[in-house]
């Protein structure tokens, strides 16, 4: 099994190797565009399906069936590892999460404790296990945190945003506060997603989802080697998918923080997404999700778009440009990865 799943489509372009055909799953692929996952969660607050492994398993494992993708995710979220680390964390209906006690000045930034110990998640590595346990074909795990930029954002902000000032102004008030606060979120991330690959995923993915809100020497001074200092941690134990989106200037300097497979979003086209992280590093993406709104015919001609532009070169994993709408249909979501399998393979580089 476990040897199946290393030479599985999904490993192997992770190590960019050729194989049978291109390997898809969708960021988002267990959510509220599924009927399945709608009625689990008619019955259960998004927070207690997190801390419920069996349902964490179940609601994944329904949507990688009713799929056909070549990898599962974990069923978590990005923002539990911060209860731990003293932040109230509460998901309201329609306005998204919300952290009660934000870290706005540089003298709150002691009150965000380091995650020394990773037990308090618990729950986390339970429904690592369970997943795994209940995937019976070798589809490969993808274990998650949030990378220590967007970690931060929300820290400090206390929610989402649209320019991201409270963020902004400690880290150009008080660089010391900055790099003391984010260093600790490294850390943590580092732990908590080494604990992941214990309890049993093969991959690990790296969200860094608001960081296009930045420039390009901002990011260099202020986040870059905060998110190396993560890679390098976990890289000896997993490969590290580095996920970014909105700023496709970032994608040289996000590859220099690391990561075996760069994320990219459908700002740039694939080609050039990929010229500028490296023909020596995967690519994951990038298809804008609006897309599966579309018509079947314009999805096709879209998904042959993104195959012509990875050129057959081994090392594309398709996905979507960042998580799948609430409102997309569930059959234009399994229909895409059919066409993926259909009018990809064999990968082999000779195209
Ligand atoms: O990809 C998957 O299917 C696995 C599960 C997963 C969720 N969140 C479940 C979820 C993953 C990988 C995440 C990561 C996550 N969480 C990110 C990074 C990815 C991204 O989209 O950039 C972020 C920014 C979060 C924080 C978060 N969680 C937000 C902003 C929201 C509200 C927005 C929304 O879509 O409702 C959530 C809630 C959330 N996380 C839901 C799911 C299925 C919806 C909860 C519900 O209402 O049922």
């Amino acid at each position: 099994m476990i040897d199946a799943c290393r030479n599985s489509p999904f490993m192997r372009a992770v190590r960019r190797e050729p194989a049978e055909h291109t390997p898809i799953w969708l960021m988002r692929q267990a959510g509220r565009y599924m009927a399945e996952y709608r009625a689990v969660r008619q019955r259960t607050p998004f927070i207690e399906l997190c801390k419920t492994p069996g349902l964490c398993a179940e609601v994944m494992l329904t949507a990688v069936e009713r799929l056909g993708v070549d990898a599962a995710i974990l069923f978590s979220d990005l923002l539990l590892i911060l209860e731990p680390m003293g932040l109230g964390l509460e998901f309201t209906p329609g306005d998204g999460p919300v952290l009660h006690n934000p870290i706005r000045q540089p003298a709150e930034v002691d009150r965000l404790r380091e995650l020394d110990d990773c037990s308090p998640l618990h729950y986390v590595f339970e429904a690592v296990r369970q997943t795994r346990a209940g995937l019976s074909e070798p589809i490969p795990l993808i274990g998650f945190a949030g990378a220590p930029f967007t970690l931060a954002a929300y820290a400090i902000e206390g929610g989402g945003s649209r320019n991201y000032l409270h963020v902004k102004r400690l880290m150009l008030t008080d660089p010391g506060a900055w790099n003391a606060l984010v260093a600790r979120l490294a850390r943590s991330v580092a732990r908590y997603l080494i604990g992941q690959i214990e309890a049993g995923v093969q991959v690990v993915q790296l969200f860094d989802s608001w960081v296009g809100c930045l420039g390009v020497d901002d990011y260099r001074r202020f986040v870059l080697p905060h998110t190396r200092a993560v890679i390098e941690a976990v890289e000896p134990h997993a490969p590290v998918i580095h996920f970014g989106t909105g700023n496709p200037a970032l994608l040289p300097l996000q590859r220099e923080a690391g990561g075996q497979v760069l994320g990219a979003d459908w700002r740039l086209p694939l080609d050039e997404a990929w010229a500028a992280v490296g023909h020596d590093r995967a690519i994951q993406g990038n298809l804008d999700p609006a897309v599966l709104l579309a018509p079947l015919g314009e999805i096709e001609r879209r998904v042959e778009q993104v195959l012509a532009l990875a050129g057959g070169r081994p090392g594309h994993i398709f996905n979507l440009g960042h998580g799948v709408l609430p409102q997309t249909p569930v059959e234009h979501a399994a229909a895409l990865v059919q066409m993926v399998h259909e009018r990809s393979g064999p990968i082999n580089g000779k195209r």
